[in-house]
């Protein structure tokens, strides 16, 4: 049951933070282009706040935020019932200084709503060992940190980091001066996983007693998953008196993961008698949102995931068959239309034309320019030549591919593998410089076609890496099934520290994705989109001021 004293609006409002804290996650990374088309899929998806990005961290992470900011911060939208709303607030991440405070209203002053987030530990062992700092002038800093950010932007956000192990009385005496200084929502994060779901209500129960002025701002919950509590910390949360939650799609972010976004919606949603409490998500975008994000992070999703996982609406069992053919609600506590997870009616293949192509995707929510709408066209038709019926997923792999690769160094054109029992698998690749124009062939051997085509890429490349995890899935059923594969690939990380807390060399990950009914095609695709990130990364930082390693910047 709710806290009957929970006064306040029935809606919980949804801060996204995909594109930062799930950004973090190991290999996630995402180019400019990519956390454009997330940003404007949260924002059809209906989040609140999009958490767009750290823009202290580089040059290229203010201006992603920025394109951001101007785009999807400025378009109005349509509500889930339908009706014209305003456009989604646009938050920059900043630790309590002025240079990153300047970076964040840098990136976020261009939206209609912007937002700067600002952050500082309170936990004895971050205070300690981390900032080097005495509670008192963290109390300081925090006022004075805030209060700068006030002087430029209205919506101020404060969290005190690791605050699931911090002092209860330390964290009121440091919210409420946030608050003094203006912050409008104060976050509070369970930055390791740390708290149990008792312990953490708790927490944000006594903070709204205790806190002065906690009644005029909105409380946030920030929730780790490191012990798989991250959901549950967040109900309880909200049951507490939260009305921010702050999620990411498929739960991704830092170590284990924050609190999924799609968990959080659908209890609300489907448990609404006992929560009674709304949010402004339009449920039917979760798949597609879930799946974009998967993609282009590189962050596959395990099968059994709650809501979004492959098998989340499968009934295998016979008794469970039987039982959903009698009566749905046998089995299922939720309809797979809920989350966008319909079957069309129209067909397409291979006498599919343009229109009806068109029309299609529109509906799935894909408005693409002509000249990107022929691209995608074209690669319809191939795969239409090879496979009888091409799903809504095939669609979306379609688009995915061929629109989001980064196209900043390198491009395939053409693999050609020889590989069979008695014969050392040889590939053949032409690959095209994005930036010369050149197109420059060469050979590759390798243990299996794969191998080979990898090694002839890297010929050509030259941006040495090692292969890290390689996984292949078909997306659709059937012997023409489009196969679709992930790669992450490792180089090391030069900079910072050079290793771990371990003492294990420290590097970082790039990952790839690519589809083709050829695996080894697929395979050929997700090393070059992989490789790309990689070259572009470089080319960012040779002129970037990167962020400390433990803030900002993916290493693992
Ligand atoms: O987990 C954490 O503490 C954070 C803060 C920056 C909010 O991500
Ligand atoms: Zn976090």
């Amino acid at each position: 049951m709710s806290d009957p004293d929970v006064s306040g609006p029935d809606k919980v409002l949804i801060f996204d933070t995909t594109l930062r804290d799930g950004e973090q996650s190991p290999g996630a990374t995402l180019n400019t282009q990519e956390k454009l088309e997330i940003a404007r899929q949260l924002a059809r998806l209906g989040v609140d706040i999009i958490e767009a990005g750290f823009p202290a961290a580089s040059p290229g992470d203010l201006e992603a935020v920025q394109l951001i900011a101007k785009t999807v911060g400025q378009e109005p939208r349509t509500d889930k019932h339908g009706r014209p709303a305003e456009p989604p607030v646009i938050c920059g991440l900043a630790r309590a200084n002025k240079k990153d405070i300047d970076a964040a209203w840098e990136a976020v002053r261009f939206a209609k709503h912007p937002r700067i987030h600002t952050f500082l530990a309170t936990s004895s062992l971050h205070m300690e060992h981390k900032l080097r700092m005495t509670p008192d002038a963290v109390v300081e800093a925090v006022h004075e940190m805030v209060g700068y950010a006030k002087a430029l932007c209205d919506d101020i956000e404060f969290s005190p980091e690791d605050a699931g192990r911090s002092d209860p009385r330390f964290l009121y005496r440091v919210l409420a001066a946030a608050i003094a200084a203006g912050a409008t929502t104060v976050n509070i994060p369970d930055t390791v996983g740390y708290t149990t779901p008792d312990e953490f209500g708790r927490l944000i129960r006594d903070i709204r007693q205790n806190t002065p002025g906690a009644e005029d701002v909105i409380i946030s919950v920030h929730c780790h998953n490191d012990l798989g509590l991250a959901t549950a910390n967040t109900l309880a949360g909200i049951q507490n008196g939260a009305r921010q939650v702050e999620v990411t799609v498929n739960g991704i972010g830092e170590r284990a993961g924050n609190t999924s976004l799609e968990e959080i919606v659908m209890a609300l949603y489907v448990r609404r008698q006992v929560y009674e409490l709304e949010t402004n998500i339009v449920t039917q975008e979760i798949h597609r949102s879930s799946d974009m994000v998967s993609r282009y992070t590189g962050m596959v999703i395990q099968p059994n995931k709650a809501i979004v996982g492959a098998n989340a609406f499968a009934h295998e069992a016979g008794i469970h068959q039987d039982g959903m053919l009698k009566h749905k609600r046998t089995y299922e506590i939720m309809d797979a239309s809920t989350i966008g997870l319909s079957k069309s009616n129209l067909v397409l293949g291979k006498h599919s034309g343009r229109h009806a192509f068109r029309v299609r995707l529109q509906e799935m929510g894909y408005h693409l320019s002509d000249e990107e709408l022929n691209k995608v066209f074209q690669r319809f038709k191939a795969l239409a030549d090879k496979k009888k019926i091409i799903s809504d997923v095939d669609l979306e792999a379609l688009v995915g591919d061929e629109m989001y690769q980064p196209r900043e160094t390198w491009e395939l054109v053409n693999v050609q593998v020889q590989t069979g029992t008695q014969v050392v698998p040889t590939a053949v690749v032409t690959l095209r410089n994005l930036k010369t124009g050149a197109e420059i062939t060469d050979a590759g051997f390798g243990t299996g076609p794969v191998d080979a085509v990898y090694q002839g890429i890297n010929r050509i490349v030259g941006a040495p890496n090692r292969l890290v995890e390689y996984l292949v899935q078909a997306i659709t059923e059937g012997m023409d099934a489009n196969g679709d594969v992930t790669i992450r690939i490792a180089v090391p990380d030069s900079r910072g520290y050079k290793h771990t807390a371990q003492g294990r060399p420290r590097r970082r990950l790039f990952s790839g994705r690519g589809v083709d009914t050829d695996i080894v095609v697929a395979s050929a695709k997700a090393y070059m989109q992989a490789l790309n990130k990689l070259l572009a990364a470089n080319t960012n930082e040779d002129s970037a001021a990167v962020a400390p390693a433990s803030e900002g910047a993916v290493t693992v």
